[in-house]
């Protein structure tokens, strides 16, 4: 694997090599981090040859040092912007590791239902939403836990407008339905078109996508009884993760739960929020 921190080498569109120079090296970690809070360290250096060439070579540029200079020069382009959203994982599917969705369903969903009962109001947030399939799998999960005659709200967030276009047409590929949907929400939930497959309006109306950064948290519309944060935290360094957590935690109801991924846990992160499991799933709850 090609290291780009002076070592390795990068070749130009042309074929010659040219190597990522120390400093643009350093100058792309932090523009990255202070844009997103995104860390990439020496590990994952790789990462700006793998998601910035194409748009090196789109702008016909010969380097991703061309690149840095590019932004350098430029206070206020689409580019800067695209340069950030390339270098955001978006990796999602439906009902992604199951196990947190079966605790709403089993365990969290009717407690809600027992104590929500009289406002029949219910608030979710999907708070790195990516392209839509999280969020629409609290929608659905939702519908199937007879919550139809509720007032249901489902925020999805990310910090990247190009991922929340695609989430808003709430339109997947065969390959996307095929990972984590199980078969009787596809056919119930979607109708297809053509090689794709379309959410049907019902599902979609339910949710809606803005862009936020989770790093700007703080004012964000709440209280929310169920908030998913999943895969995310990973990317950050601790204080930030410290900072997002805290924010989440104000905008979630007491009572509310907090699902990270499950390769993130809040050990060293935040001291009030109680952990619970559920069979195979960890959660959160914030204290009444
Ligand atoms: C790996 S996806 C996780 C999607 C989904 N939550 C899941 O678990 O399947 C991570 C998402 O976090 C978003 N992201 C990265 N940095 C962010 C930030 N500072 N604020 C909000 N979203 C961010 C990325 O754009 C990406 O869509």
């Amino acid at each position: 694997m090609t290291n780009l921190s002076g070592v390795g080498p990068l070749f130009d569109a042309t074929g010659q090599v040219e190597r990522l120079s120390r400093d643009n090296y350093r100058f792309l970690q932090r523009y990255v981090l202070d844009g997103s809070g995104i860390v990439i360290d020496s590990e994952k250096d790789y990462l700006f040859e793998a998601r910035l060439m194409p748009l090196v070579r789109r702008e016909n540029l010969r380097s991703l040092n061309d690149l840095c200079a590019l932004i350098k020069a430029t206070a206020a382009t689409p580019i800067r912007q695209e340069i950030l959203e390339a270098m955001t994982t978006n990796e999602t599917l439906f009902f992604r590791d199951m196990a947190p969705f079966e605790a709403l369903r089993n365990s969290i969903l009717p407690e809600l239902k027992a104590k929500c009962g009289p406002a029949k109001r219910l608030r979710l947030w999907s708070a790195a939403a990516s392209s839509g399939q999280e969020a629409y799998s609290l929608a659905m999960l939702l519908l199937e836990g007879g919550f139809q005659n509720w007032n249901l709200q489902i925020a999805g967030t990310d910090i990247a407008e190009s991922i929340l276009e695609r989430a808003r047409t709430g339109r997947y590929s065969q390959l996307e339905v095929n990972r984590g949907l199980p078969v009787h929400y596809l056919i119930k939930y979607f109708t297809r078109h053509g090689l794709e497959w379309q959410l049907k309006d019902e599902i979609r109306r339910m949710v809606r996508f803005e862009r936020l950064d989770l790093r700007r948290a703080t004012a964000g519309p709440g209280p929310f009884d169920i908030v998913f944060c999943r895969n995310v935290l990973i990317y950050f360094d601790p204080t930030t993760k410290r900072q997002i957590l805290a924010a989440i935690q104000s905008v979630l109801a007491p009572g509310g739960y907090l699902s990270l991924g499950a390769a993130e846990t809040i050990i060293n992160l935040n001291e009030t929020l109680e952990k619970c499991v559920f069979g195979k799933a960890t959660l959160y709850r914030n204290p009444e």
